[in-house]
């Protein structure tokens, strides 16, 4: 991603309050698995962050990745996600796969802003609610084309028998979304329907590594 679309991106922010939108991409062909995507380092304007972004088109979610510096795991993790506003749901699988590892989970929430729910999944149906990991949603916004929240959890980077979110390195983190809305949505609970779309995304952990001044500030204060 070049540093004008990043630019560009950055603009658009300030204009309209949004998270971000997703930096458009070359359109892949379609299928299950989204094969093109991009990982890069975005920072937000408004607040001087920088995230790992990890997005494939602009019809998918685009996710955004902040963890305090290189710790060990277990640390607290940073989530955006941006998503086009005909989406019902988006989820972020911090294992790489659908089953057995966190899932963060949102969707509009039908008041303009949106609802986050922690899942697992130990089969390839509805993921239950999952204790293991706490959402905290420090911003949410909604507009005409797109639905945005930034949410801090504890304990999406442990889980099972010590799989892990490593500081450093390449990690491979994996997506769904459909287009159908939750049938509750201001439930965290609630159940959804099948994905129409999920890839796996690979990133450089460097990128998503912010100074543990900086990242306990932005998780003590939202915005
Ligand atoms: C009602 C909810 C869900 C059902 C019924 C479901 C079902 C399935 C099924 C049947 C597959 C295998 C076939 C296919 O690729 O379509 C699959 C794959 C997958 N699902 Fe789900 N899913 C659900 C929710 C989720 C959620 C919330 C996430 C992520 C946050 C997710 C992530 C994935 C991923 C990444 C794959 C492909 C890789 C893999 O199989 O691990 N799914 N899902």
């Amino acid at each position: 991603m070049g540093r004008l679309s990043v630019l560009t991106a950055a603009a658009v922010l300030v204009v309209t309050g949004l998270l971000g939108v997703p930096l458009a991409q070359a359109t892949p062909s379609d299928g299950v698995l989204a094969a093109r995507q991009t990982a890069d380092k975005y920072c937000d304007s408004a607040t001087g962050l920088c995230y790992l972004e990890l997005s494939t088109r602009s019809t998918n979610p685009t996710y955004r990745v902040a963890i305090p510096g290189a710790a060990s795991a277990p640390f607290d993790t940073l989530l955006q996600i941006v998503a086009p506003a005909s989406l019902g749901w988006a989820g972020f699988a911090w294992g790489g796969g659908m089953t057995l590892n966190p899932l963060t989970v949102a969707w509009p929430d039908g008041k303009g802003g949106v609802t986050v729910s922690s899942r697992w999944a130990t089969g390839r149906a509805l993921p239950t609610v999952y204790s293991g990991a706490t959402l905290k949603t420090l911003s949410a916004t909604t507009n005409a084309t797109h639905w945005a929240v930034e949410v801090l959890c504890a304990g999406c980077s442990r889980w099972g028998s010590g799989a892990s979110l490593s500081s450093t390195g390449v990690h491979t983190f994996a997506w769904a979304m459909s287009k159908t809305p939750v049938p509750q949505p201001a439930n965290p609970s609630s159940s959804f329907s099948i994905h129409n779309n999920v890839g796996m995304v690979s990133g450089d952990m460097a990128d998503a590594q912010v100074a543990q001044s900086v990242f306990q500030a932005h998780a003590a204060g939202g915005r």
